[in-house]
């Protein structure tokens, strides 16, 4: 079956504007459109199918499809980030795969560094005078966390060497959200798009003389683990440290935390933490649920290397896509009552299909990090409850959100804590 839509002509036919400006607006109406949760039209001036469905985004990123699908990045982000796993595909993927997951296993690495950088934040919430923004300050103990995990930087004595890599990471993100398209869209100007590039350039001297400088250190941190882990060269261990120092990391982390402290706000979610507070298994289906509703990346692309057949929809050869997590995760055939949050849905009418969440995508291109993101998430999300009752202030906030380029409420929300602690129980042990 052809896929329903039209795919319009070069140029004019260009939707990138409509989709970029209100990204639901624009899939909801689609979808209603075309009775399908599969259609196409042009953006970024590429014929593109968005799929829309938790499974049928499931098949397209699964083992079977990788023969006829490859990742879509590369037009987009390649040169502000060079060469790493995120532009490969085949061997040399699941190569590179392979090995950054298993620098990434073991737990244990992490408890010092993730205790330590999140105890400040943590321990003094209910001492702030003013309400707390919420999504800067974890974004910054996140980028923190990314320094010392990934560089080996000790970021509370080289407070001059982070605040230079801060600087650098986010003139870096700013190139690309206003990425330069072969269809030009004025989203920021060229000089924006030269920084980053200029400040990628940057943030590689400082990686290379950081790893320099720690030759021959055998400690046993994830850093080290990376200097030792098998990439075909040292400039690859370079770009991938480039990767996981950019952004998007601290920005998808503070997304997710933000969603979870919203949600469970206010007085008349009381009894909501209450519960998430004594029963490790509610919490965990609370934090599943953040992730369906508010996943921190709304879609990813991919190109259909040989024509093939999804859902018994045509793929065109050369064809773009684009799956939208967003939406897939919003599928009320699926997910009823999509728009609700719900964390029983996990043990009642979605019991079973927790495979269905994609925030951190499916497939052998899952995300390498998530065991990691979903551990952190989890014991200061435990901190939060064990240590504090919160709420909106002032409690009228408009929380609607913006999608693009991370999600978050498109105004920064602020919120009040009070301490929850009813005896002398230590803090909850992070990562404990
Ligand atoms: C909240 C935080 C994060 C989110 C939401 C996230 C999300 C994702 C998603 C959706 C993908 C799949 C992209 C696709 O297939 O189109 C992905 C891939 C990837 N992620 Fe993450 N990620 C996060 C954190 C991390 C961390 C902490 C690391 C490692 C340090 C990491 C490393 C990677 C790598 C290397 C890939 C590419 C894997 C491959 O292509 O085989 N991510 N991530």
């Amino acid at each position: 079956m052809k896929v329903p839509g039209t795919i319009g002509y070069p140029i004019i036919g260009d939707k990138s504007r409509e989709f970029l400006s209100d990204p639901t607006k624009f899939i909801t109406s689609r979808i209603n459109e075309h009775s399908s949760r599969i259609f196409q039209c042009r953006i970024l001036n590429n014929p593109t199918i968005f799929v829309c469905s938790p499974q049928a985004v499931k098949t397209l990123l699964s083992e079977e499809m990788a023969n006829d699908i490859e990742h879509g990045y590369k037009s987009i982000l390649h040169r502000l980030y060079g060469d790493n796993i995120v532009f490969e595909n085949d061997v040399t993927a699941n190569e590179l795969h392979n090995c950054l997951k298993n620098c990434f296993q073991n737990m244990e690495l992490y408890k010092e560094t993730v205790n330590r950088l999140c105890e400040p934040l943590l321990s003094s919430l209910h001492l702030r005078t003013e309400p707390v923004y919420i999504y800067p300050e974890f974004k910054r103990v996140m980028t923190r966390m990314c320094l010392e995990l990934f560089l080996g930087i000790k970021t509370e004595s080289c407070l001059d060497q982070t605040e230079e890599i801060t600087h650098l990471a986010t003139q870096h993100w700013h190139g690309i959200i206003s990425v330069p398209v072969s269809l030009k869209i004025p989203l920021a100007g060229e000089s924006t798009y030269s920084l980053a590039v200029q400040a990628k350039e940057k943030l590689l001297s400082i990686i290379r003389s950081i790893l320099l400088g720690q030759n021959g250190q055998g400690d046993a941190s994830v850093a080290a683990k990376l200097r030792h882990a098998d990439f075909s060269n040292s400039k690859s261990l370079e770009q991938h440290l480039l990767l996981f120092v950019s952004a998007v990391i601290p920005k998808a982390f503070a997304s997710l935390i933000t969603s979870f402290i919203i949600v469970m706000a206010g007085d008349d979610k009381e009894a909501l933490r209450a519960r998430a507070r004594t029963d490790s298994k509610f919490l965990d289906r609370v934090l599943l649920e953040v992730e369906r509703m508010w996943p921190p990346l709304f879609a990813g692309r991919r190109l259909v290397r040989r024509t093939t057949t999804l859902e018994s929809y045509d793929l065109p050869k050369d064809y773009a896509i684009m799956y939208v997590t967003h939406a897939a995760h919003r599928d009320p055939e699926v997910f009823p009552e999509p728009n609700s949050f719900n964390p029983d849905r996990w043990i009642t009418c979605n019991a079973g299909q927790e495979d269905l969440v994609l925030c951190f995508g499916s497939g052998p291109r899952c995300c390498v990090g998530t065991d990691l993101i979903r551990r952190i998430l989890r014991d200061v999300a435990s901190r939060l409850l064990q240590n504090y009752e919160w709420s909106l202030a002032p409690p009228n906030q408009d929380t609607s959100y913006k999608y693009l380029p991370v999600a978050r409420p498109a105004v920064q929300p602020s919120i009040a804590f009070s301490s929850y602690l009813t005896n002398d129980e230590p803090f909850f042990d992070a990562c404990g």
